[in-house]
C-alpha cells in the first residue's frame, strides 16, 4: 500500500462535505455527531445534530435533562438506544469527569454505547490523535486496497499504523469519504479514485472485501417489522401518552394486542419508556 497517503490526503482537500461536525474540535459535539452517524446518513443527522448540541451544549446540559426530553430532540434519527446510551455517558462523564468527556480510549471505551469506533473517531476528531477511525466505510477500503485482514485487531492495527502522525483529522475524514463516496460498497467509481493505483484490487477480479469481517450483515425481515412497530411507538409517545388499548393501533398492528404489549413492554425493561398511572410514556 505504498504511494496510499499522500494521494487520499490531496483529494481529501478538496473534496470533504462541509459538514457542521467538521467545523469543530469539541469532544462533546464529535460524540455526539459520531453517535448520531452510527446508523443514519450524514444529510439527515447535519439538522439534528446542531439542533442537539444547541440544546445541549455540553455534557452536563444534556445530563440535567430528563431522558424523555433527549429521546424527543432525537426523534427521527432512529435507533432511540444510541440516544439513551449518549444520555447515560453524558451522566457519567458529569459523575466521574468532572463534566468534560475524557480524552484516552481507556476512559472513552468505558462509556455507555461508546465502542472502538466511536472512541477512537472522538480521538481522531476532536484530538488530532493519531489513531486509524475504522468504520464499514473504512474496512472496506482497506481490505481492498490491501487484501482483507483476518479479524478485527489486524484491521485495527493496518488502520493505525496507516495515520500520518501530524494529520491525523484529515486522513481519518478523507478515508471516510472515500468510502462514502468512491469506494462504495457495490459500484466503485475506480476511474476517479485517488488511491487507485496503489490498490491490489482496483475493481477486478472478487471483491476482498465481500469476505471481510466487516461486511455489513442484512437486518432479517422479522426485525425490520418488530423495529418499524417500535419507531411508532417510540414517536406516538413524544406526543403524548398512551393507554394499554391504544398500544397496537398506535404501532400499526391492527388487532395484534398482545404482540404490541410485548413490544412496548420490551421498550419499558430498556429504559426507552415507562409505564404509569396505567398509561404508557416516555422516561
Ligand atoms: N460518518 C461517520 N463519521 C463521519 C464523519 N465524521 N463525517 C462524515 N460521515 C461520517
Amino acid at each position: 500500500m505504498e504511494g496510499l497517503t499522500d494521494p487520499i490526503l490531496a483529494w481529501g482537500e478538496g473534496a470533504l462535505r462541509p459538514l457542521p461536525w467538521r467545523e469543530t474540535r469539541d469532544r462533546w459535539r464529535v460524540l455526539v455527531s459520531e453517535v448520531m452517524l452510527q446508523q443514519t446518513q450524514a444529510s439527515r443527522v447535519a439538522p439534528k445534530w446542531a439542533a442537539f448540541v444547541a440544546a445541549y451544549p455540553s455534557p452536563a446540559a444534556c445530563a440535567a435533562a430528563p431522558l424523555g426530553e433527549v429521546l424527543r430532540r432525537w426523534e427521527g434519527l432512529g435507533y432511540p438506544r444510541r440516544c439513551r446510551n449518549l444520555h447515560a455517558a453524558a451522566r457519567e462523564v458529569v459523575a466521574r469527569h468532572g463534566g468534560r468527556v475524557p480524552g484516552t480510549l481507556e476512559e472513552l471505551l468505558a462509556l455507555p454505547g461508546v465502542g472502538p469506533y466511536t472512541a477512537r473517531a472522538v480521538l481522531a476528531f476532536a484530538d488530532g490523535r493519531p489513531v486509524g477511525v475504522v468504520d464499514v466505510n473504512v474496512a472496506r477500503v482497506l481490505a481492498r486496497v490491501g487484501g482483507a485482514p483476518s479479524g478485527a485487531r489486524a484491521l485495527q492495527a493496518r488502520a493505525d499504523a496507516l495515520v500520518p502522525p501530524d494529520r491525523a483529522w484529515e486522513w481519518n475524514q478523507s478515508l471516510m469519504e472515500l468510502g462514502a463516496r468512491v469506494c462504495t460498497a457495490r459500484a466503485p467509481s475506480c476511474g476517479r479514485c485517488p488511491a487507485a493505483r496503489a490498490c491490489a484490487w482496483r475493481g477486478r477480479g472478487p471483491d476482498p472485501a465481500r469476505s471481510s469481517a466487516h461486511a455489513s450483515p442484512r437486518q432479517p425481515p422479522y426485525e425490520a417489522s418488530d423495529r418499524q412497530a417500535r419507531g411508532r411507538l417510540q414517536r406516538a409517545l413524544a406526543r403524548g401518552t398512551i393507554a394499554p388499548a391504544q398500544l397496537a393501533g398506535a404501532m400499526g398492528l391492527g388487532r395484534a394486542h398482545a404482540r404490541a404489549r410485548r413490544l412496548a413492554d420490551a421498550l419499558v425493561d430498556e429504559g426507552l419508556a415507562r409505564r404509569s398511572r396505567g398509561r404508557y410514556r416516555l422516561p
